[in-house]
């Protein structure tokens, strides 16, 4: 198989693996007992937290440990909302958000707080004149996505942040693509509350975190949204799963440990793809036109391809029609027609990701293949 869709999920680095093993049996207490046990297992996740804290300039109390991407988006953005019920209810988010954060507002918009969707401009970035004119005095918080899942395409935080907080908004992202991909300071860029998830970055999946900035220039109250026993501060009830924050936070240290490097060689991989596949196949590589995430490509394909031929001849490899949550939908990619494709020209494009096990010969096949299968797929010939 030719994995070519590690923005979907990523396998476990067998480090990350070696780091978790002894917290399964050996250190397998709750984190909540007071016992030895627990106490050891206490340890591990403070020392998980302090590494993640490090890594993106965090203090130790604003982290909590979720289970993914999709409940810290969650607990963010409905936990900031009810608590803030009395106040500022506007929200505003992006066209192009994942759907953990567009049906999170959604949820919220049906339930009396307005919402603005701001457009993107052809490249996929936001478009800073409608931001500007959607934020009042009235936003609670302004959500935009540091990389697009889809495309790979970067915002411009700082910007963003500044933006936000010029009217007394919140700002957060969601950082799910960007995390060890990127380097991330919550106060060099102004970042109140920001999500991400292990598996993006060869984590165990079923982990992620949210970052809530508990400082006294400024601070996110959120209510939580699961009760029990009260850990993370109150936020996110439920056992901490040790062996995942451990895996989280080994994630996390051996990307931002190699995160030059990584971007350089997989920038390079995706460039060569790219450049052989215009040149071959006439794509059209959407959002490449600005600054991207190293990892992704995605690509348009030309009038007369059907897609659904071109995968049948790639049956060997892993690649992604939009993204993972919404491939298996019909409906043509709410990101690419919010960058002004034409819904026919979307359901003709796919999403290539590479990863730190994507390899030059890789990368070759893969240009072959598909070469191969675009000119079957022009033809309208199905595989024997
Ligand atoms: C940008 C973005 N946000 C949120 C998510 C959801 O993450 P998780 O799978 O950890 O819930 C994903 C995963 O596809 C993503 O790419």
């Amino acid at each position: 198989m030719i994995y070519a869709d590690y923005a979907a999920t990523t396998p476990v680095d067998p480090r990350v693996v070696n780091a978790m093993m002894p917290y399964f049996t050996e250190v397998f207490g709750n984190a909540s007992s007071t016992h030895r046990a627990g106490l050891m297992a206490q340890q591990a996740v403070l020392e998980a937290r302090a590494s993640i804290a490090a890594d993106i300039g965090a203090r130790l109390t604003e982290l909590v440990f979720t289970s993914g991407a999709t409940e810290a988006i969650n607990l963010a953005v409905l936990g900031c909302a009810r608590h803030n019920s009395g106040g500022r209810r506007h929200i505003v988010t992006a066209a192009t958000e994942h759907p953990a954060m567009l049906d999170s507002v959604r949820y919220l918009e049906q339930h009396g707080h307005p919402v603005t969707f701001v457009g993107v401009d052809a490249n996929g970035v936001v478009d800073m004149d409608e931001l500007q004119q959607a934020i009042t005095d009235q936003t609670l918080l302004v959500s935009i996505m540091a990389v697009n899942n889809e495309t790979g395409v970067k915002q411009d935080l700082a910007a963003l942040s500044a933006l936000a907080h010029h009217h007394g908004a919140l700002f957060m992202t969601d950082a799910t693509q960007a995390w060890g991909k990127m380097p991330i300071n919550v106060d060099a860029l102004g970042i109140d509350l920001l999500t991400f998830s292990g598996h993006k970055l060869y984590g165990p999946k079923g982990t992620g975190a949210l970052y809530v900035r508990t400082r006294k220039e400024r601070s996110c109250s959120l209510e939580p949204l699961q009760f029990g026993g009260g850990q993370e501060r109150g936020l996110r009830s439920g056992t901490l799963n040790v062996p995942g924050i451990v895996g989280l936070a080994e994630a996390g240290r051996l990307a931002h440990s190699s995160m030059d490097e990584e971007h350089a060689r997989i920038a390079g991989l995706r460039d060569a793809f790219e450049a052989a596949m215009i040149a071959t196949c006439g794509v059209v590589a959407n959002g490449c036109a600005v600054g991207r995430s190293a990892t992704t490509s995605n690509m348009t394909f030309g009038e007369g391809i059907d897609l659904d031929i071109l995968l049948m001849h790639l049956p060997h490899v892993a690649v992604s029609k939009g993204s993972a949550c919404s491939s298996t939908k019909a409906k043509p990619s709410h990101v690419l027609t919010a960058m002004g494709r034409t819904p026919a020209e979307a359901g003709r494009s796919l999403r290539f990701s590479f990863g730190r096990f994507s390899t030059d010969d890789d990368v070759q096949t893969l240009i072959a293949d598909l070469t191969t299968a675009h000119e079957n797929a022009r033809l309208g010939v199905l595989p024997a």
